[in-house]
């Protein structure tokens, strides 16, 4: 909105594409410089002029303009908008729909694989990652005219299964695998790869109970659904308390009937090869390694099960774009299956999307299910929401409902503090870190929000105390002649509120940025921007009792908070 208004004058003037203009203005590093700046290089070439002079000239035409000021300085021309013309449209806009939700999607269906974690495996580091990012995505494209349809894409497939069940046949404990499903199941897979280093029969057993698997052999489908069941129960607890649902949740295993049908279109295409006994599709062209299709002993493999599930969502879930968020480590994988669908005639390959992000260590542990070395993450969970209670009742021990906002607060630090960072980055994460209320985290914006909404209850007592209304007043621009108003203006919201108005009015544009490089941590930042200029507010002007603009201001600024958490997947509670 604020670009906007600065580009319409500077279109007139320059004759430049309004893109280039938007693309071109910036935030002075002052303040007191103004409120953009609009650096004048480009059209040196074009006028044939220098810089300099073009920023004299250019200052002193859009000076002119209502609405604004502008000084030149050095190359650049500093454009200083009128506030008390500028607050009341300002604010009104923060309202609107097409600020809030800009249709840039134009209802394209979005199929969104995440988190995705493996049957009989602890859910991991890096499935919460999937989940969290997914999420977040899952709500910034529904915010924006996409229909996202999610899939939890469960991992209840593969030789893995096999060897599972062969370790079950060999030492399995009915009783213990009741009491602690995936905790076992994780014990018995960690002894198979510790026993199978001097006994390869054991290897041969695995895949013969997978081949049984793959042929509807009944005890095998039997074991395998025990342990389907049991691992879900334990995911679904973890998805209840981070909030999250899906829209499909389909494991590779719904593919196994579809993967013939893969299998022959590869073969009528003539890509498939034989490489010592197994079938590939060579990806020289695309510099790419081989892709395996199906094994030696003819059963399929994890890129086949992709090449299906592809099928299917473009096909049956009619997906416009496809998005995949797992780990980085994932890479090649994706470009192979892509590589493959290209070659195979899909041209909605190019719709296939990778979103990979990086790794993520607790307290510098790293983990390997293999080893059995894992960081249980019901327990980082609890953990984190023990020492929110506990901040809690020492900020404020009269609070009610402490154990329920707890758990907004524990779940939301560790959420936040994984959105936080550019997706692509390592995280180390601590979770004494992510639960400062004064640092960089969720608590912090959260803590933020309840701040605002309590003082806001205040303004609401005190009018209705029937002290002087924060809610009526003149409005400063409108009614008088805007001449007079000029240095008043700077003191309807003060300078601190002014900066958090033009922090508010980039929530539009921030959004569009996150769709645009599927970046939750646009969102998180922008939460952060917007806590910390409101804190600064607060800190410096009088709020309650400061008229009707900067309660106006103080509502929108909870509002587009609370709305912003939500859209990361945190609860904004109003109380802390
Ligand atoms: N289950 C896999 C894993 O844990 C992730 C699956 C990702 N999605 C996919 N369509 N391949 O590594």
């Amino acid at each position: 909105m604020l670009l906007k208004t600065a580009a319409k004058v500077l279109l007139t003037h320059t004759g430049l594409e309004e893109k280039e203009v938007l693309s071109l203005l910036e935030i002075p590093p002052q303040p007191e410089w103004g409120d953009l700046a609009f650096p004048c290089f480009v059209l040196a070439k074009k006028l044939r002029k220098s810089p300099q002079q073009i920023a004299l000239e250019l200052a002193e035409a859009i000076s002119h303009e209502e609405g604004l000021s502008a000084s030149a300085a050095g190359a650049y021309v500093n454009i200083t908008l009128n506030r008390s013309v500028q607050i009341p449209l300002m604010l009104a806009e923060l309202n609107k729909p097409d600020f809030l939700k800009p249709d840039i999607g134009h209802g394209q269906r979005v199929v969104i694989d995440m988190s995705s974690p493996n049957i009989a495996k602890p859910f991991g580091i890096g499935h919460l990652r999937s989940t969290v990012i997914g999420a977040a995505l899952y709500r910034i494209l529904g915010e924006t005219g996409h229909v996202p349809i999610s899939v939890n894409h469960l991992g209840d497939w593969g030789t893995q299964f096999g060897k599972q069940i062969a370790a079950y046949k060999r030492w399995g404990n009915d009783e213990q695998l009741q009491q602690d499903p995936i905790g076992e199941s994780l014990k018995l897979y960690v002894r198979f790869h510790q026993e199978a280093e001097h006994d390869p029969s054991l290897e041969e057993e695995g895949r013969e109970w997978f081949r049984r698997l793959e042929h509807g052999d009944a005890e095998a489908q039997r074991l395998w659904e025990f342990f389907v069941e049991v691992s879900l129960g334990e995911f679904d607890r973890m998805y209840q308390r981070l909030n999250i649902t899906f829209d499909h949740v389909l494991g590779e295993s719904f593919y196994n009937d579809k993967m013939q049908a893969v299998v022959a279109q590869l073969r009528a295409k003539e890509l498939l090869e034989e490489s010592d006994g197994a079938l590939v599709v060579r990806l020289e062209e695309e510099e790419l390694p081989p892709c395996l299709i199906l094994k030696k002993d003819g059963t399929t493999i994890y890129p086949t099960r992709d090449l299906a599930t592809a099928i299917y969502r473009r096909e049956v879930m009619k997906a416009d774009w496809l998005l995949y968020v797992v780990g980085g480590e994932q890479r090649l994988h994706f470009q192979q299956v892509f590589a493959v669908l290209k070659r195979a005639g899909e041209t909605w390959a190019e719709q296939c999307e990778h979103v990979p992000f990086g790794l993520m260590r607790f307290a510098g542990k790293k983990m390997s299910t293999r080893r059995g070395k894992v960081v249980k993450l019901e327990e980082v969970l609890d953990e984190a929401v023990a020492r929110a209670q506990a901040i809690i009742t020492q900020k404020n021990p009269d609070l009610q409902d402490q154990q329920e906002i707890a758990e907004d607060v524990g779940i939301g630090a560790i959420i936040f503090g994984d959105l936080k960072n550019n997706r692509l980055n390592e995280v180390d994460f601590s979770l004494e870190e992510a639960l400062t209320f004064e640092g960089e985290t969720g608590p912090y914006v959260q803590y933020t929000h309840a701040r605002i909404r309590s003082l806001l209850e205040k303004a609401y007592a005190r009018t209705h105390a029937g002290a002087h209304s924060d809610f009526s007043g003149t409005v400063p621009a409108q009614e008088k002649h805007s001449s007079e108003l000029t240095d008043a203006s700077s003191e309807i919201l003060g300078d601190a509120g002014w900066e958090l108005l033009k922090q508010l009015d980039r929530y539009h544009g921030q959004l569009i940025r996150a769709v645009r490089q599927l970046e939750p941590s646009v969102m998180a930042r922008f939460a952060l921007d917007t806590a910390q200029a409101f804190n600064r507010f607060y800190a410096k002007e009088r709020i309650v009792g400061g008229g009707r603009w900067r309660i106006q201001l103080a509502e929108q600024t909870a509002d587009i908070l609370a709305s912003t958490l939500q859209l990361l997947g945190l609860k904004a509670p109003n109380r802390m």
